[in-house]
């Protein structure tokens, strides 16, 4: 298990570069697999969520080579269509490796991912997907068999813009015959990158970032290189980071526009926010305001994966904040984590009610999810003595040595593992 022990009171001031995005690598990741030919992928990021997914990867039969932020995937000759148990409950986000794997091997077995820490996780989108393309679902216990034998294009209509039902139908519709509409697709940036990807690996995708995807069957796929895109959430933590510590900072390789609805309530909270084509520059006043009202939506709205750093802002801000949370039913346990910390803060249901404190005092405190975690981690800058964050790991799930990147801005944390 790991720690990070973080000293309050510093103002963070400097400039730092977002890292790889990891929700753009995972599914860029599953669809490596779908090429079957030798793919180098750049400026990704070193994650435990990324290592489990290269380690499903060579379970399935590909050959990895890693150097430095670079993958080359040799996906030419699979082993088995079956997603190895243990790896795939660790992360449910291996359940985007169904639709290249069926598309590959005409049949996937997965086991159900399971809930997790932010909520239930249902996968029926995915199924009710990959079903419209003319797959055969059979569920026995845990376990789920898909044969796709013929798959043929269809039009999709997504009952929500699930962001990894989107990303595994996209990529079943790439060996499908014909061509598949998906409907109220999810718009996030990240579909957009794996849409650049399939195209650079020579499939027919377009529409993703709008709320309709178009995906031609067929295709010749080839070798290629690729540089995944930047994390807009890690670039979006650091700048709330900048602004819980009072400080002053300038995040680069991160364009403004993926970012625009978290500026917008970081200018809310009396941060004076500054872009560039591709940087973000912050200064933050002594003390945040209050946000009247936040509500995470899929994107373009405030996204999920946000919330609870913006929590912690609100917990010192001058103010009572109200933040729903409308994507997951469940993301709210740095509440309490943020309570021990003299935090005041009120849970019904979806919604949070956040009475600002003129203080956080450090404590001993336990990340139950990734952005909770860095969330944490963000209260203990700016409270006063020392805070622990206990199960950190769960935090290297999402961030590249989060305390590196925030000491490189001078704060003052340090990692113990045991
Ligand atoms: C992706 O998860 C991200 N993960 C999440 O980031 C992110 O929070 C989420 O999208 C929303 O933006 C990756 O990209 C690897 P969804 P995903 O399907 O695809 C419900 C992080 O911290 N739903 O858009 O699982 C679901 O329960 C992680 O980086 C169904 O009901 O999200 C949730 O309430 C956390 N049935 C809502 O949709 C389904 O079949 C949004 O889920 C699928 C989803």
């Amino acid at each position: 298990m790991s720690i990070l022990i973080v000293r309050g009171g510093t103002k963070l001031e400097g400039e730092i570069c977002a890292q790889g995005s990891k929700n753009a690598a995972l599914p860029i990741l599953a669809a490596s697999l779908l090429c079957g030919r030798t793919v180098r992928l750049t400026n990704v990021p070193r994650l435990s969520d990324v290592a489990n997914m290269t380690a499903i990867l060579c379970q399935l039969g590909c050959v990895i080579q890693q150097d430095g932020d670079a993958l080359t995937i040799d996906s030419s000759r699979l082993t088995t269509c079956v997603l190895p148990e243990r790896l795939s409950k660790e992360m449910r986000s291996s359940i985007f490796l169904l639709g290249s794997v069926l598309g590959r091997l005409k049949e996937a077995v997965a086991t159900y991912p399971g809930g997790c820490e932010i909520g239930n996780r249902p996968i029926d989108l995915h199924l009710q997907g990959l079903k419209r393309l003319g797959a055969e679902i059979h569920e026995d216990g845990g376990r789920i068999r898909i044969k796709g034998g013929r798959l043929k294009g269809a039009v999709v209509q997504l009952d929500y813009p699930s962001v990894g039902a989107t990303e595994n139908v996209m990529l079943a519709a790439c060996s499908a015959h014909g061509e598949t509409v998906v409907q109220n697709a999810a718009r996030e940036p990240e579909i957009v990158a794996l849409q650049d990807f399939l195209n650079a690996a020579g499939y027919h995708v377009n529409g993703a970032g709008t709320s309709t995807v178009v995906i031609r069957g067929g295709g010749t796929p080839h070798e290629l290189e690729y540089r995944i895109m930047p994390d807009r959430i890690a670039a979006g933590t650091l700048l709330t980071a900048g602004a819980i510590s009072g400080g002053n900072v300038r995040v680069t390789g991160i364009s403004p526009d993926m970012l625009s609805a978290v500026v917008d309530k970081l200018v809310a909270t009396g941060c004076k926010v500054s872009s560039e084509p591709d940087s973000i520059a912050l200064i933050a006043p002594e003390r945040p305001k209050e946000l009247e009202r936040m509500d995470t939506l899929p994107y373009p709205g405030l996204p999920t994966d946000m919330q609870a750093q913006f929590f912690s802002l609100c917990q010192v801000a001058d103010g009572t904040s109200v933040i729903v949370e409308n994507v997951f039913e469940n993301r709210f346990k740095h509440a309490q984590e943020l309570r021990i910390m003299g935090g005041k803060n009120v849970i019904y249901g979806r919604t949070a009610v956040i009475r600002g404190v003129d203080k956080l005092f450090g404590a001993k405190v336990t990340a139950r999810d990734l952005r909770g975690g860095a969330a944490l981690v963000l209260a203990g800058l700016r409270a006063e003595g020392v805070t622990v964050v206990e199960q950190a790991e769960i935090i290297d799930r999402g961030y590249e040595a989060l305390e590196e990147q925030l000491n490189s801005l001078g704060a003052s944390i340090e990692r113990k593992d045991n």
